[in-house]
């Protein structure tokens, strides 16, 4: 990936999901066939697209967001999270006659999750809605996807971006057959699951995890962040072929819920605020960690302050 040094911080335009999650704890997340019995429920603002916006805004960042939420009471309540947050919510559109997306999220004991996504307005943002907001696209230097909207919107967007702003796309849930453009982005952000997923390869070890992220940049990512959890993160880069990880710090897992949001929001507003390729994924890696250790999605998403506490932590242990 080609570094650039900015003056100022840049703008990050998201173009993304907003969902309403339901989160239930239980010990463990139940087999098909099986019934378990839940510990507590709670309903907060989610979504990956959302996760990652305010994740990056409460890295100092500046971003905008581009999304739909339904005309229901959930809506109001997405959109009013997003201003709360800091970020620019002008074009997140409600949606006549559709519903908000909703998560229904099962987090076990171990904090692992499982999560199962009803889309509602989110399949609503169509490419005319990112067309519609092009002079975001001209504003911005980064646009961060995710895959929880329509595919063809997702290629709209990375369409207005090119030559203009840098692209990351963080490819969740994994498609199951995808065009060969969508890889073609400046910075690529799957977890072990989406990496398999995408190239047909395992990505479990660390030499799997290195080939895959390498397979990835050979289809057209410029540079993969290919994230392992308590394993850190593999970086792969198309400029130099070189292969790289930073492992991540030990800590308490409660719930890995949005640690990769957490990831991808810090990793982005470190590289607007001028952090070289490695400044900026050490940043991450610890923002992602921290998110491990708090419940929730919205909630575990750190500040800076939180990211910096965790940095002085990992220092002395
Ligand atoms: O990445 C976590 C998010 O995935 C949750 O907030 C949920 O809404 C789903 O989109």
């Amino acid at each position: 990936m080609e570094e650039v040094h900015l003056t100022r911080p840049g703008n990050i335009l998201v173009v993304g999901s907003l969902n309403l999650d339901w989160v239930l704890r239980c010990r463990k997340i139940p087999r098909p066939g099986q019934t378990v019995h839940g510990n507590s429920l709670s309903e907060v603002p989610g979504g990956k697209g959302a996760n990652q916006a305010v994740a990056a805004a409460r890295q100092g960042a500046d971003v905008r967001m581009i999304g739909r939420v339904g005309d229901d009471p959930f809506g109001a309540k997405l959109r009013e999270d997003l201003r709360r947050e800091g970020v620019g919510s002008d074009a997140v559109y409600a949606t006549p006659g559709a519903r908000s997306g909703l998560a229904v999220i099962t987090v076990e004991d171990s904090g692992e999750n499982a999560i199962t996504v009803l889309a509602g307005a989110n399949a609503q943002l169509k490419p005319a809605d990112v067309r519609r907001a092009e002079s975001l696209f001209k504003e911005a230097d980064l646009v961060m996807l995710q895959l929880e909207i329509p595919l063809d919107t997702v290629l709209a967007a990375i369409e207005l971006a090119r030559g203009a702003a840098r692209v990351l796309l963080d490819p969740a849930p994994a498609p199951g057959r995808f065009p060969p453009e969508l890889l073609r982005v400046d910075i690529l952000c799957p977890n072990e699951t989406e990496a398999a997923a995408l190239t047909g390869l395992p990505a479990d070890t660390d030499e799997e995890a290195e080939v895959a992220a390498r397979r990835l940049c050979e289809l057209g990512a410029g540079c993969v962040l290919l994230t392992r959890g308590a394993r850190g993160v593999t970086v792969a880069t198309q400029v130099d072929g070189n292969v790289w990880s930073v492992p991540s710090p030990a800590v308490t897992a409660v719930d890995s819920t949005a640690a990769g949001d957490a990831f991808a929001g810090a990793f982005a507003a470190r590289l607007m605020w001028g952090d070289d390729l490695r400044g900026a994924v050490n940043h991450a890696v610890l923002a992602g960690a921290h998110a491990v250790t708090i419940p929730g999605a919205r909630d575990s998403l750190p500040t800076l302050a939180d990211v910096e506490g965790l940095r002085r932590k990992a220092a002395v242990s």
